[in-house]
């Protein structure tokens, strides 16, 4: 008996420990420090969450996932995102005329509204245009060029925001929170918000992905788990058709080269320059499910994308053009990145047959997506 307890004792306390240093390994190693000030002197700072070879770096201006380091198949650690080194080369960007989103949270509309102008509760509302006759990505001030508040959590770190109403054309106060959090390879982004009146809300990350490191990302092999996509029109606004990707160069069912067909003459290429549209993601539930995968094959980096929402755009970078000089003053040729947004259908707000993105007041919005690295 008293030899028995010892035993069951013994493996408590070992069960514990395993348990405690389980626990220990899983914790991220949270820092932040200054990155610059605004143009006005808000300070912006960046934060550092690593867990082992895994490093993602997010700056409180946009929200903007600055780096995000995975390691290849053989262990050597690259840095997978777009962007700049510093925060004048965003606040830069993001305040010129080839505005590129790199790693940003976008809103409060990610995507496309046409016009700029929708009807919620009987009442139109205008946006301010600013692509071509449209609005896109929560226009010309949206959630990507304001400096968040943060602060460290549990592996991560917590953005929040309050566009207030009437900001930037949209109506009530929307109060934000992004928590990015980093566990081994899994960069969890999870999206809340609250609205005094209702109003509509589209959130997604724009960071564009380079498994490579360099290079361009034609030989990248996705995958899309989508039977269908929303066919656009010359101002990349959906017509409302949701089209079988049977037989087109939009089906990625099976992992296909980007550069396979991109170059295809099809029109709905043609129109978006090459891949700039939204995917139907072929759910199950509304839970969190895998939407896309993204290979590497020559380094073996391999990016699972997860998420709750009903869309994915995949932008293959086709405005790039190697004018915008990133990181290490290296120019962005064209497709030197792809983006792979999470995101409730574009233009929603004027197609009621597309998934609402209507949030009422009082109502909570809550979004989970997840960028995982691996290899293979
Ligand atoms: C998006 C759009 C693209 C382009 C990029 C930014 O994802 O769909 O058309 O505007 O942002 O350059």
């Amino acid at each position: 008996m008293g030899n028995a307890r010892i035993l069951r004792d013994v493996i408590i306390s070992g069960l514990c420990l395993a348990l405690l240093s389980m626990a220990m390994e899983a914790t991220t190693k949270v820092t932040s420090q200054p990155f610059g000030k605004m143009p006005d002197g808000t300070p912006v700072e960046i934060f550092t969450l690593g867990d082992g070879a895994y490093e993602a770096r997010i700056a409180t201006y946009g929200g903007v996932l600055v780096s995000m380091k995975t390691p290849d198949r053989n262990g050597k650690v690259t840095d997978v995102v777009l962007g700049f080194d510093d925060l004048a080369g965003f606040v830069r960007n993001f305040n010129g005329t080839s505005d590129a989103y790199f790693g940003a949270i976008i809103g409060r509309y990610a995507n496309r509204i046409a016009h700029g102008t929708f009807a919620l509760d009987g009442r139109k509302y205008s946006l301010p245009l600013n692509n071509g006759e449209n609005s896109l990505h929560g226009g010309p001030r949206g959630f990507n060029n304001v400096v968040w508040k943060a602060k460290p959590i549990a592996n991560g770190v917590e953005l929040t925001y309050l566009s207030k109403d009437g900001e930037a054309g949209y109506p009530g106060n929307l109060t934000v929170t992004v928590r990015y959090t980093l566990t081994k390879g899994d960069l969890r982004i999870e999206y809340s918000a609250t609205t005094d009146k209702d109003t509509v809300v589209n959130l997604t990350n724009h960071s564009y992905f380079n498994l490579a490191g360099d290079g361009d990302i034609l030989n990248h092999q996705l995958t899309l788990h989508a039977s269908r996509f929303t066919p656009v029109d010359a101002g990349l606004i959906p017509t409302g058709e949701l089209k079988s990707v049977d037989s087109t160069p939009f089906d990625f069912r099976k992992a296909t080269a980007i550069g396979a067909r991109i170059n295809a003459d099809d029109q709905q290429l043609h129109l978006g320059h090459g891949y700039d549209h939204n995917w139907v993601l072929d759910r199950k539930g509304s839970d969190l499910e895998e939407a896309a995968e993204l290979y590497d094959p020559r380094s073996g980096r391999m990016l699972k994308v997860l998420t709750d929402q009903p869309g994915i755009q995949f932008y293959s970078g086709n405005f790039l053009d190697g004018s915008i000089k990133g990181k290490g003053g290296k120019p962005y040729a064209l497709h030197a990145g792809l983006c792979l947004e999470t995101q409730h259908f574009p233009d929603s707000p004027n197609h009621p047959d597309f998934p609402s993105a209507e949030l009422k007041a009082g109502a909570h919005y809550h979004t989970v997506t997840v960028f995982s690295f691996s290899t293979r």
